[in-house]
């Protein structure tokens, strides 16, 4: 089989999607009509014509503007659903969905309306022959304080999300500024993860490895900069959650070409490959894989380390990692 083939075909696990992320403009415009909600974009051409991002900051300002239209639990089930069905064509058959609840309840929904919402999708997903799992982010840009009330907001609901994690602005909210609510939340049992080393310096992932105690690093490119951090992260086998269209769309590296995925595979990192937010970014998991295979030259024996990696970076139990592995 040619190797965009075994690509697209080859069964994988997707380790970092924001569901938030997934919003098409399609979508948004369905739900601000069906929600009577107000956007300041005349169509869904105008919208995606926004989608031209200098970094990290430009990027968000439009991800949680977009997010506005989500009011109804069924809202929240359309977007996950929309997104689990993507993912069964691409031949994910594992996925840890990151959700970032402060966006909604900061609007007035209720934890319970966007936990329900994709929790059932999520239940549903398995009928198409997708395990996925929920994942808790914590806004860095807002306060520790709003993280803890998030967190007992959310543990009635603990049976229904399998870990938490640390997303938004990097720069200036370094991981320490959480340290006692991952403390907590590991107390509680949940894996852990955190964004760190994507804009932000490989101080950042040492912080989120040693202070935040967290099992997975997202993104994580800038650790090529600090050699003694590269070969922590190869000896403690520390997932790194790559996202090669997200880097490009947000200027990480200027052209695909120039990406580090290479880099990281050989220095023995169990990188993966992810979509981050591939409504934004342009491509969902095959689209990932198959660009950044065609631009950086990776071979079928990447493939099949990178497919490999995502299931050993899986929170999956045991004996399904062992089936998929
Ligand atoms: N939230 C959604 N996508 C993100 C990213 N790539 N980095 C930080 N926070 C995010
Ligand atoms: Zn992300």
């Amino acid at each position: 089989t040619s190797l965009p083939a075994l690509l697209a075909a080859m069964p994988k696990a997707e380790l970092h999607i924001h569901i938030e992320g997934s919003l098409e403009p399609e979508l948004i415009f369905q739900l601000a009509q069906r929600n009577g909600v107000a956007i300041p974009y005349a169509s869904v051409e105008e919208l995606r014509k926004a989608y031209a991002f200098t970094n990290l900051q430009s990027f968000l300002d439009i991800y949680y503007a977009g997010a506005s239209v989500l009011l109804k639990e069924q809202d929240f089930y359309d977007m996950a659903w929309a997104y689990l069905r993507k993912a069964a064509a691409d031949n994910v058959i594992r996925t840890e969905i990151f959700f970032d609840p402060q966006t909604h309840t900061a609007r007035g929904v209720s934890m319970e309306t966007v936990v329900n919402g994709l929790h059932r999708a999520c239940v549903d997903a398995k009928t198409m022959g997708v395990d996925a799992e929920l994942i808790l982010c914590f806004l860095r840009h807002l306060s520790e304080e709003d993280a803890f009330l998030t967190l007992e907001q959310a543990l009635p609901l603990r049976d229904k999300f399998i870990g938490v994690g640390l997303d938004s602005s990097e720069l200036g909210h370094p991981p320490e500024k959480f340290a006692r609510v991952f403390a907590k939340c590991r107390a509680l049992g949940l894996h852990l993860v955190a964004h760190a080393g994507e804009e932000g310096p490989p101080a950042y992932v040492w912080a989120a490895l040693d202070v935040l105690k967290v099992e997975r690093i997202d993104h994580g490119v800038q650790s090529v900069k600090d050699p003694a951090l590269m070969q922590r992260l190869a000896q403690d086998r520390i997932p790194l959650t790559v996202c090669p269209l997200s880097n490009l769309k947000l200027c990480v590296f200027p052209k695909l070409a120039d990406h580090n995925i290479r880099q990281l595979l050989d220095a023995g990192l169990v990188a993966t490959v992810n979509s981050d937010d591939p409504a934004y970014f342009g491509g969902y998991m095959n689209d990932n894989f198959l660009q950044t295979f065609a631009a950086t030259g990776l071979a079928k024996e990447h493939a099949y380390r990178l497919a490999a990696n995502s299931f050993e970076g899986s929170f999956a139990e045991a004996g399904a990692k062992r089936r998929y592995l």
